[in-house]
């Protein structure tokens, strides 16, 4: 597991009346990605943003978009994400019914291929797609919102899924609740890549909070 860590601002609770701004402020705070949620208002109990919106800023930065689909079905849909700029496409196990598909169809759109599971699901959802996949992105809250408190029984899901990746070149991401309070025990237990919502958009100085969280995390 690569020692730096990577932080990716969640979008989500950025001001979304001023997106291009803020995802500048993100990129010039340090940000490795743009951790990008798409919400369908079925899958997740919220609607968020797609495909348009995700060209749209697209233009502003080269950072990689790291879209998170919370949306079922995420398969028939794959290319549109991947045409509108996306670099890591992550679906959820949950979500439709041919998991090992949607990853091939990701990789053949030349994205990198990651898989989602909520805090209910268990690591044996992805036992069998460990070779397809170059991201496993772990919930510690249930889809749909920011500013959730953080679910510690999830500690023990990326314990076990850290030892289930081995040496094999794939992130760790976690999802959920992340601020300088949590980082550490989420790095402990095997995370490299951290998605943090709240806790990067709060106040003006999105360069200290990242700042903050690379070094709790530390
Ligand atoms: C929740 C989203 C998370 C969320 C994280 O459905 O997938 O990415 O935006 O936000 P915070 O960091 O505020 O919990
Ligand atoms: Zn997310």
């Amino acid at each position: 597991m690569s020692a730096t860590i990577k932080i990716a601002p969640s979008i989500l609770a950025s001001d979304f009346a001023k997106l291009g701004e803020e995802i500048r402020a993100i990129e010039a705070g340090g940000a490795d990605y743009v951790h990008i949620d798409v919400m369908d208002g079925h899958f997740a109990p919220n609607l968020t943003f797609g495909p348009p919106v995700i060209s749209a800023i697209r233009k502003v930065t080269d950072l990689p978009f790291d879209v998170h689909l919370m949306i079922d079905p995420a398969q028939p849909s794959l290319a549109q994400y991947a045409d509108a700029g996306a670099d890591i496409i992550t679906v959820h196990a949950e979500a439709d019914i041919h998991l090992d598909r949607s990853l091939q169809v990701i990789r053949s759109l030349g994205k990198k291929a990651g898989v989602s599971l909520n805090p209910a699901t268990p690591p044996s959802a992805i036992e069998y797609v460990l070779g397809s996949v170059d991201q496993i992105l772990i919930m510690t809250v249930n889809p749909g919102f920011g500013g959730q408190s953080f679910m510690t029984g999830q500690l023990e899901k990326i314990r076990t899924i850290r030892s289930m990746i081995g040496d094999r070149p794939i992130d760790l991401e976690v999802d959920g609740g992340i601020n300088t309070e949590t980082i550490a025990a989420v790095v402990k237990a095997g995370a490299n890549v951290l998605v943090a919502g709240s806790a990067v958009f709060s106040g003006r100085d999105y360069a200290k909070n990242i700042e903050d969280l690379r070094h709790a995390a530390a």
